[in-house]
């Protein structure tokens, strides 16, 4: 019997292993990113905030020696400078030697409005993997339910809210009323918060951020059971790569409501727009990597602090094959040799 332990024969060439090649590059992405909005917090100034994590993002992935596609980016070509769906990103060695391919999708700045107001919950996030295993998904919102590992298949996007609520209760060794539901704050969910109130859960209103709240609720002690309600197909894509990696629970299903989607996702080979995904569907990747640094103070990461000499960020950098959680709190002593660093 192979040991679970035994360490994995060393690959052949940098790449073969993905994951334990390039997750430490892309927590530099994230946390350049996130330092570099953290900047504008509370500015009001939203296009600024994503511009400077935008920017960030794209230059320190050029340092990193890859061929990355973006697939899910900040628009399509013609509506964003950077980062862009299609566009192509990463370094080179200096001594030419073969670099991989790799798909990432990129959220630069999650919660644009929760950085730009100082509000909790914006993070800085990407998630990456072999060709092929993220699903291009368009510009459009996604009906959701996630939720952690212990309710694994035992929700239902279709199912009654009270329903999916009992169950998840049961699944969880307490009752309806202790549990803590996140859900966008919007109009189109005055059914669904009504429905949930109903059934006697609590819920947490947030006015962004349903990707950290997704992790946030596969993630025991975060305070967060479940997240439901319609936001970023992009963004559930992201959130399904970290799901698989927490061993969570997720069901999607785009919304397609206008012409133009339908023609898009014809092109993109989607014959059933009523087709309800899991993670597996949406982040289908053998090898999978999810990145992300809080910008500001969250359920699940701290957001960056500034200390006058230099910065302390705390990221989570997860992986599928390799079965990773990893918490990272860095200090970026980027301000000279004198710098003083304090233990918490
Ligand atoms: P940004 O990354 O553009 O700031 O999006 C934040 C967000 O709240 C997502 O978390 C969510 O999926 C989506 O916007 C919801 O969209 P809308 O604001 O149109 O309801």
């Amino acid at each position: 019997m192979p040991s679970q332990n035994r360490p994995e024969p060393h690959p052949k060439s940098f790449g073969e292993n993905l994951e334990s090649d390039l997750a430490l590059e892309f927590l530099r992405v994230v946390e350049k990113a996130a330092i570099a909005s953290a900047r504008t917090m509370g500015q009001g100034d939203r296009p600024l905030s994503d511009k400077v994590a935008t920017e960030m993002m794209r230059q320190v992935m050029d340092t990193i020696p890859m061929r990355g596609t973006i697939v899910i980016g900040e628009g399509e070509r013609d509506e964003a400078p950077m980062l862009y769906i299609g566009e192509q990103v990463g370094g080179t060695f200096p001594d030419g030697r073969d670099v991989p391919s790799v798909d990432i999708a990129v959220d630069p700045l999650e919660g644009t409005n929760l950085c730009a107001t100082g509000a909790p919950g914006a993070i800085t996030v990407l998630a990456a993997s072999e060709k092929g295993g993220l699903l291009h998904a368009p510009d459009c919102y996604m009906e959701k339910i996630v939720v952690g590992p212990s309710c694994k298949n035992a929700v239902e996007l279709d199912a009654p809210v009270a329903d999916n609520l009992r169950n998840i209760a049961r699944r969880m060794h307490r009752g309806v009323d202790d549990l803590v539901v996140m859900v966008l704050d919007r109009p189109r969910h005055e059914k669904l918060i009504s429905d949930i109130r109903k059934a006697g859960a609590r819920i947490k209103l947030i006015g962004d951020g349903d990707l950290s709240a997704g992790i946030a609720a596969a993630v025991i002690g975060t305070g967060v059971h479940v997240v439901m309600g319609s936001g970023g197909a992009p963004e559930g894509v992201i959130t399904a790569a970290a799901i698989r990696c927490l061993n969570g629970y997720m069901q999607g299903r785009l919304v397609i409501n206008k012409p133009e989607l339908e023609e898009r996702i014809a092109k993109m080979g989607i014959k059933d727009k009523n087709r309800i995904y899991e993670a597996e569907d949406l982040a289908p990747g053998k090898q999978l990597i999810f990145a992300a640094t809080g910008v500001t103070e969250g359920a699940l990461l701290k957001g960056v602090r500034f200390f006058g000499e230099g910065e302390r960020t705390s990221s989570v950098i997860l992986t599928l094959k390799t079965g990773k959680v990893r918490f990272i709190e860095s200090i970026h002593l980027d301000k000279g040799p004198d710098v003083k660093v304090r233990f918490a």
